[in-house]
């Protein structure tokens, strides 16, 4: 058994790279099995989920989407804020009673509620049916424990990992866009947030491995990849490389669209700015989250910068990359956020009349420094706050949005509309969501379209032509 341990993953030392393969005896020794997958939070979990597929399939599972019908259930976790956790729980009723009723069914839970001490607690006491834990360093162990047999609960949770993961396998969603995975981990140790804890120090992957990725993802018909870290324009400063530089050698492989999350104000240099301008397969579309509008509020939350600082940065984008949009990440209701420090948020966001954000109440997160500071303000404000800062960010979505109307945009189609099946979606090269009048015949094609109607979320088109 290993349990998780802050401290531990507080550590930031040493590093080494591991090459990893599907090994030849774990396959189909669950042939015929089905697996029941759930993925909570954010693109670096959804791209581990496609891990855990490539192992369960591996393994003989077959992907079901009806729980009853499952033999292994896994809830790959987030642990950003509290409500993913509720969320967990109350779904785990859902097992437990599935369980009872069940003589062949295992469940696991992974991701990053394994790595909180006080979250794998509860489980132990209180959620004892739950089979497997295991944590967001070792995915790889997955088959060995689930081809184990055990008569009680196991707990396989690593605090923080030297493991540079290169060759994983992935069981990818899509045919068209794909996640690539440069970097683990961060270092930023933002006041408020467990990341760093839960994804441990950053390593970076090696330049040769991400474009070899790349290349085989384009050779097999993929137009668009994502690079994906925490804070991906971090990549590199741990192997003497740079982002930049990454981004260069990507965009010369060809593939059709390249756009990356997240990106740390603090790490933007010029450099990157002229090569995402320079390349038009680098699209035109940049998160950078601000957090706060407070320079008092800033520095509390450790962002390492001022908003005079990231005003800078956003302008030079603005200026230097045609046709640039540009989201971003708020925080309200951090402790000692006053009134004033929020107007200054509602101020930035006026400012930078950003095409989208995505907007959050602090939620205090155990072993961050910000839990333990003072926090004055009621819930109810909060929420008014969050409302407020809504509606004047709705507006700017909306505005930027109605820019395009009657404009012909290009757009990657990625699928059929769920709710319209004369219709399909996709996005164009700065993020915004389409949905087409147009056939299945489209998917997986950059195609013109003709914006006829805009909305805060999403835009409605009409295809012209191939691309
Ligand atoms: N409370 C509220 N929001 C948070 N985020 C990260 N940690 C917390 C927290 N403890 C938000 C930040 C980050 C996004 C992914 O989630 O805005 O950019
Ligand atoms: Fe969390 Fe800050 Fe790291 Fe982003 S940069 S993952 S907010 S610690």
């Amino acid at each position: 058994m290993h349990l998780p341990d802050l401290n531990i993953a507080k550590d930031r030392s040493s590093k080494n790279n591991i090459y990893i393969d599907l090994k030849e005896d774990y396959k189909k020794a669950f042939f015929g099995k089905k697996y029941f997958l759930r993925t909570y939070g954010c693109q670096m979990n959804v791209h581990d989920s496609e891990a855990i597929r490539a192992y369960l399939e591996a393994l003989g599972f077959i992907s079901t989407s009806n729980i009853e019908e499952a033999n292994v259930v896994v809830l790959n976790t987030c642990a950003i804020r509290e409500n993913a956790r509720d969320k967990v729980i109350g779904f785990l009723g859902k097992c437990k009673y599935l369980k009872k009723n069940h003589d062949d069914f295992k469940i696991v839970l992974a991701g990053c509620m394994t790595e909180q001490p006080d979250f794998v607690d509860i489980i132990m006491k209180k959620h004892k049916y739950v089979d497997i834990l295991i944590g967001t360093h070792n995915i790889q162990d997955l088959p060995k424990l689930l081809l184990e047999s055990f008569n009680k609960q196991v707990v396989e949770v690593y605090s923080n990992s030297d493991e540079i993961i290169e060759g994983m396998n992935y069981e990818r969603d899509s045919k068209v866009t794909a996640w690539v995975n440069i970097m683990y981990g961060c270092d930023k140790f933002c006041t408020y947030c467990i990341v760093p804890y839960t994804r441990g120090r950053e390593r970076s992957r090696k330049l040769d491995s991400i474009v070899s990725e790349v290349k085989h993802l384009k050779d097999n018909g993929y137009k668009e990849v994502t690079l994906l870290g925490q804070n991906v324009n971090a990549y590199g400063h741990d192997i003497g490389e740079t982002f930049s530089n990454l981004l260069e050698c990507v965009a010369k492989t060809g593939i059709e669209r390249i756009r990356f999350v997240t990106s740390h104000p603090w790490n933007f240099t010029d450099e990157m700015i002229n090569i995402i301008a320079k390349y038009d397969n680098i699209m035109p579309y940049i998160h950078l989250p601000i957090q706060s509008g407070s320079n008092r509020i800033l520095k509390k939350m450790n962002r390492r910068y001022t908003k005079e600082e990231y005003l800078e940065l956003f302008n030079k984008m603005k200026k230097t990359i045609p046709n640039v949009a540009i989201t971003t990440d708020i925080i309200v209701g951090f402790p000692g956020e006053t009134e004033s420090d929020f107007e200054e948020t509602l101020d930035i966001v006026k400012k930078c009349e950003y095409d989208g954000a995505y907007t959050f109440i602090f939620s205090p997160r155990e072993g961050t420094p910000a839990a333990k500071m003072v926090d004055n303000t009621s819930l109810e404000e909060k929420e008014s706050r969050l409302q407020r800062l809504n509606e004047v960010v709705n507006y700017y979505s909306n505005k930027n949005n109605q820019k395009l109307l009657n404009k012909v945009v290009p757009v990657l189609v990625l699928g059929e509309s769920e709710k319209d099946k004369n219709k399909v979606y996709g996005y164009t090269d700065t993020m915004k969501l389409v949905n087409i009048n147009g056939g299945k015949e489209l998917i997986g094609k950059i195609v013109s379209v003709k914006i006829t109607d805009a909305k805060s979320f999403s835009l409605d088109g009409d295809y012209i032509k191939e691309a």
